[in-house]
């Protein structure tokens, strides 16, 4: 058991130091800062929970990386530590009384509120008012020596002339890049950090200086001469020094009203000028920080109240309306770019028509939007506390914005209700957007799946005429191809190679590549499965019985009457015949001797070390098939971890045989 444990927190401990060179290294992370953060906790709580595990790349013991090879070293005469975070009013209480219990006593504590600012924080070392040094963080006890890049940003300077200006001190802040001008290089960069990273540890500062990075200066580490009384008395002295410091920096006296400016600083966030992924707490009295000190890596006297990783507030810019594959509208919400852990979010989809009504969303409100995992980033609501007046309705368009044809809701016979979504009624090629959007989805993995063909170039070609129908890709103008920009020798060949790979296809995978509403890959394979070769599919589209397929199990008259609507357009018939005659289309094969033949699954719960889309190919590869409910046909109900009890109840029920994972692996073997 333990050796499994030291085995998975090893795995982690790796990914880690994988993650933390793409980090601090590369400056090209891979992940996102909330992803790091989940797995520095995993780890974190790991260590808690078995003590026998240890590693002296933890993150309890380490700040940061390693500094590169690239750069001198230097030692910090004050080690540059980190803060602990906070993520809500429990925690902040946790902090001050942690306090309360170092000190012995409980005081009144001023704190000085200052925005943390998402940057890369530098040290610099001033001798006799001469800046003699920049360096970075590096591990927290050695950074690396980066005084030329440092000193092409204008905010540092180079000398201070101040009477009071200590005689040997290292001043620390954060050097970042306004959110308007990493606007003007965002191409390059995933956010305003990464590209802050990036440039400052340029080998040649010549790269430095052509991004506008800025610096604002918050504390110190080593000082010859302390005479401050408060954190925000060292603030203010800074700013006559010569530095800049936050316009938002406050001093703040109690844990209520800290909450309360986190909450106003969620809200507003979107509208400052740099990116701060939350507030920096610091008791105010630096006798007071002197007496708490420091734990291993962070200060006691000091906290990190971070906002939310999966939300943030902002402003809608503008409403676009999107058109799908299947002429859905789909309204996207143009909002103030704001970094959602890590993530630099400025579209956030509104879902439909229906949803802007009900949520009565205006372009110009401040909007909650959520971004969590992979799912696209969606507004939530609308924080009607904030709304100006004079915002109007949003009308939304009752014409495809992209060919001006009719929309619709459909009607749903039997729920009795209109559809929510709006679709452009053109079928076929005429509309711009979905014929682009066919394009994309012919190409795509699922189903033709031409590596190196990717969606942008797709977009590209259209605008350049080379591709307006899906089977201009097996016709074409190379020559064009290799005049472009950013296309060698090498990536034109390539290109050639995936589309000459791509027409050997089955044929489940050609019906599904059609993109016809209501045909998903499940579909295709049952039409596949029942018409066999390209030519019986083809027939059956074109001699008007299609209706013949009502017969078959899963197909409804959804499906047949969305096949029906394809195939009454004749640019649609002319993509499939032109395809089925450049295509070699595999007719469709069905191992009538598999092991399972005949015989029907159906999966609940989480299985081990196997993924479902591999499990149903298992299945499908030995004869089986795959239902999608629990009926009389069913014959196996496979169960994971947390299967769905009401699976279970209906399958014991209808007497269906209930497998667990082993013994279905034992079933194949
Ligand atoms: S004080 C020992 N103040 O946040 C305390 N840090 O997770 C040193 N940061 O490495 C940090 N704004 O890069 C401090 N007003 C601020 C800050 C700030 C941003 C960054 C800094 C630090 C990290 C801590």
């Amino acid at each position: 058991m333990n050796k499994y444990i030291k085995q998975e927190y090893q795995k982690k401990i790796n990914e880690l130091k994988k993650h933390n060179k793409f980090y601090y290294e590369n400056s090209s992370p891979v992940i996102s800062d909330s992803e790091y953060d989940k797995l520095k906790k995993k780890v974190l709580n790991l260590e808690k929970k078995h003590n026998f595990l240890k590693s002296n790349f933890s993150p309890a013991k380490i700040v940061g990386f390693k500094p590169s090879k690239n750069f001198a070293k230097y030692k910090h005469r004050e080690k540059m530590l980190s803060l602990s975070n906070a993520f809500d009013e429990k925690d902040l209480i946790n902090f001050e009384k942690k306090i309360f219990n170092f000190l012995n006593e409980k005081t009144d504590l001023n704190y000085s509120v200052e925005p943390k600012i998402d940057g890369i924080s530098a040290s610099l070392t001033y001798k006799n008012g001469v800046l003699i040094y920049g360096v970075s963080r590096g591990d927290g006890i050695e950074g690396e020596v980066i005084t030329e890049n440092l000193k092409t940003i204008k905010d540092i300077p180079h000398k201070v002339t101040n009477n009071n200006f200590p005689k040997d001190i290292e001043i620390r802040g954060e050097v970042y890049i306004n959110k308007d001008d990493f606007q003007k290089i965002k191409a390059n960069f995933a956010n305003p950090r990464n590209a802050a990273s990036g440039s400052l540890r340029q080998k040649d500062s010549k790269e430095t200086s052509k991004i506008p990075l800025k610096f604002i200066a918050y504390t110190f580490g080593f000082i010859s001469e302390n005479k401050f009384k408060n954190q925000s008395d060292f603030l203010k002295e800074l700013k006559l020094w010569g530095f800049l410091t936050s316009e938002h920096n406050k001093v703040i006296n109690s844990i209520n009203e800290l909450v309360n400016i986190h909450q106003q600083f969620e809200k507003k966030r979107f509208d400052l000028k740099y990116d701060i992924d939350g507030l920096v707490y610091k008791v105010n009295n630096l006798q007071l920080q002197r007496r708490l000190g420091f734990t291993s890596n962070a200060p006691r006297w000091a906290i990190a109240h971070k906002f939310s990783a999966d939300h943030a507030y902002s402003e809608i810019l503008n409403i676009d309306i999107q058109v799908g594959r299947t002429g859905a509208l789909t309204p996207v919400a143009k909002v103030k770019p704001v970094n959602i852990g890590g993530v630099v979010v400025s579209n956030a989809t509104l879902h439909n028509e229906d949803e802007i009504l009900r949520k009565d969303i205006r372009i110009g409100d401040t909007v909650k939007i959520e971004r969590a995992g992979d799912v696209i980033p969606h507004v939530l609501e609308v924080d009607f506390n904030k709304r100006k007046k004079k915002l109007s309705k949003f009308i939304f368009p009752t014409k495809c914005p992209s060919c001006g044809s009719n929309t619709e809701k459909e009607y749903n016979k039997i729920t009795k209700k209109f559809d929510a979504v709006r679709r452009c009624t053109n079928e076929g090629f005429v509309c711009e957007k979905i014929a682009i959007e066919k394009i994309k989805h012919f190409i795509s993995k699922d189903a033709i799946n031409i590596d190196g063909l990717g969606k942008k170039v797709v977009e590209k070609f259209w605008d350049l005429n080379l591709i307006k129908f899906p089977q201009d890709i097996f016709n074409l103008n190379y020559q064009k191809i290799s005049s472009l920009d950013g296309w060698g020798s090498q990536s034109v060949s390539n290109l050639k190679f995936s589309i000459e790979n791509s027409k050997d296809v089955t044929l489940d995978k050609f019906i599904f590549s059609l993109g016809i509403r209501h045909i998903g890959m499940e579909n295709a394979k049952i039409i596949a499965d029942f018409t066999k070769t390209i030519k019986n599919f083809f027939n059956i589209a074109k001699k008007n019985k299609i209706k013949d397929l009502i017969n078959i199990d899963g197909i409804g008259e959804t499906q047949i009457k969305s096949l029906e609507k394809f195939f009454q357009n004749k640019a649609n018939i002319k993509v499939v015949e032109n395809l089925s005659e450049i295509l070699k289309i595999k007719d469709r094969e069905i191992n009538k001797k598999g092991k399972l033949k005949n015989k029907s699954f159906m999966f609940t719960g989480k299985l081990q070390n196997i993924s479902r889309a591999e499990a149903k190919s298992l299945i499908e590869e030995n004869s089986g098939s795959i239902v999608s409910s629990v009926t009389k046909k069913l014959d196996y109900l496979v169960i994971g971890k947390k299967p769905t009890n009401r699976k279970l109840e209906q399958a014991k029920q209808l007497g269906i045989r209930i497998l667990t994972q082993k013994e279905w692996f034992d079933l194949l073997n």
